[in-house]
């Protein structure tokens, strides 16, 4: 909800403020910006952390399934498609979260000036210019991000239910 470009597809979408670029924005009485009840948007840079520890979570899961039972230690190894589902769905979310706004500006945006670190390449400078890569495709990986959560969700609903086989190596 607190994400940029989030903020700018329900602003523009159900608030029509503004409605497109360079399209001016419904007559209001005063421009108040992110002020009042939008100031929550604010906690985006620390909703991050939360998105982070998801990352590792689901990272987690996804390494859970390639074992029978989950069991990493003792479970026989295996692939299913329900692992590849669960790996594709932490790759996304990666490209989702690694290419935030506030995870570009936590690993570069402390310097004042990347080029002024005369003869090798600020480190900070190095890993925003990776996390400009996803960022630049933020849009993307977060429809992408966002669609696939909802089928991994109904996948495994489906196949605890019964309903869907999950096909795999052990069987
Ligand atoms: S700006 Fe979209 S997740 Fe941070």
């Amino acid at each position: 909800m607190t994400c940029y470009y989030y903020r700018k597809f329900y602003y523009r979408s159900y608030f029509a403020s503004p409605p497109a670029c360079a399209v001016t924005s419904l007559p209001q009485k005063k421009y108040k910006g992110e002020t009042a009840l939008f100031v929550f948007q604010n906690i985006h840079r620390y909703t991050l952390y939360i998105a982070i520890g998801y990352i590792i979570i689901l990272s987690y899961d996804a390494l859970m399934s390639f074992f029978k039972g989950g069991d990493i230690i003792n479970g026989e190894f295996g692939v299913g498609v329900g692992s590849l589902v669960l790996c594709i769905n932490v790759v996304l979310l990666s490209g989702y979260t690694f290419g935030c706004h506030a995870f570009r500006h936590l690993v570069g945006g402390r310097g004042d000036c990347f080029s002024c670190s005369a003869g090798k390449e600020h480190l900070g400078h190095k890993a925003w210019k990776q996390v400009s890569r996803f960022n630049s495709r933020h849009m993307m990986w977060a429809w992408i991000s966002m669609i696939w959560v909802g089928f991994t969700d109904f996948y495994i609903r489906m196949v605890s239910m019964g309903v869907f086989t999950d096909y795999n190596t052990w069987n």
